[in-house]
């Protein structure tokens, strides 16, 4: 199966998804969207009120933000892919459950396994600590951490940069050096004798100081 039909087949188990309770409250399951082939990837928490009427992701307000975030640094959501951890909107968006978040994870999984992004881009604490448990998003945001065979770029959520303008200079400052960054990991892989300096020893976390 090329790429295209593995996700294709993700995407028509997420909607059926009965893997956990929050099918029974939501409306549609949310696979994720946008360009398969994108050197970076966008990760969610799970879907909103918007999202769950429309099973699509980041299309309400934080989704706003993150098209204009997008923006400035030269992208349209349509350049990239967007996703979730959690692909049914948890009620009233209460935070996902670890069951809830044990039982989606493949799908996550599996969809980063098919499209091998260059840059894993998550957006607040949940998608981190998905990657990363031991990840605290007012440390670690704005670092670079390979993980798991991912370049993964944590930066605070959109939405909670809507109600907390600290976090809204946060994130947009975040935002701003992701060219940067995409640069320095593809730099990185071109090294001839296959060196990292992502990786310093013994560590799999790196502050890139930029
Ligand atoms: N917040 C998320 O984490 N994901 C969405 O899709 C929308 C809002």
């Amino acid at each position: 199966m090329d790429k295209k039909a593995i996700l294709e087949q993700i995407e028509k188990n997420v909607k059926m998804c009965q893997k956990c309770r929050l099918y029974k409250t939501a409306k549609h399951g949310v696979p994720g969207e946008g360009n398969i082939e994108s050197e970076i990837v966008f990760i969610g928490e799970a879907p909103g009120q918007m999202e769950d009427e429309t099973g699509r992701p980041f299309v309400g307000r934080a989704g706003k933000l993150l098209e204009a975030l997008l923006k400035e640094i030269g992208y349209t959501r349509e350049d990239v892919w967007i996703g979730n951890i959690i692909k049914h909107r948890p009620p009233e968006n209460r935070d996902p459950l670890p069951d809830e978040i044990a039982a989606c994870e493949p799908y996550l999984a599996m969809q980063l396994k098919a499209m091998e992004p260059l840059m894993v881009i998550t957006l607040g604490r949940f998608a981190m600590n998905y990657f990363y448990s031991d990840g605290r998003i007012t440390r670690d945001r704005g670092r670079l951490i390979k993980i798991a065979g991912f370049n993964v770029y944590p930066v605070y959520h959109p939405a909670a940069a809507l109600r907390n303008p600290q976090m809204a200079l946060g994130l947009k400052e975040d935002f701003l050096k992701i060219p940067t960054v995409l640069k320095y990991i593809k730099e990185d892989l071109q090294k001839p004798d296959g060196s990292t300096d992502l990786l310093q020893e013994n560590k799999d976390q790196i502050g890139l100081g930029l």
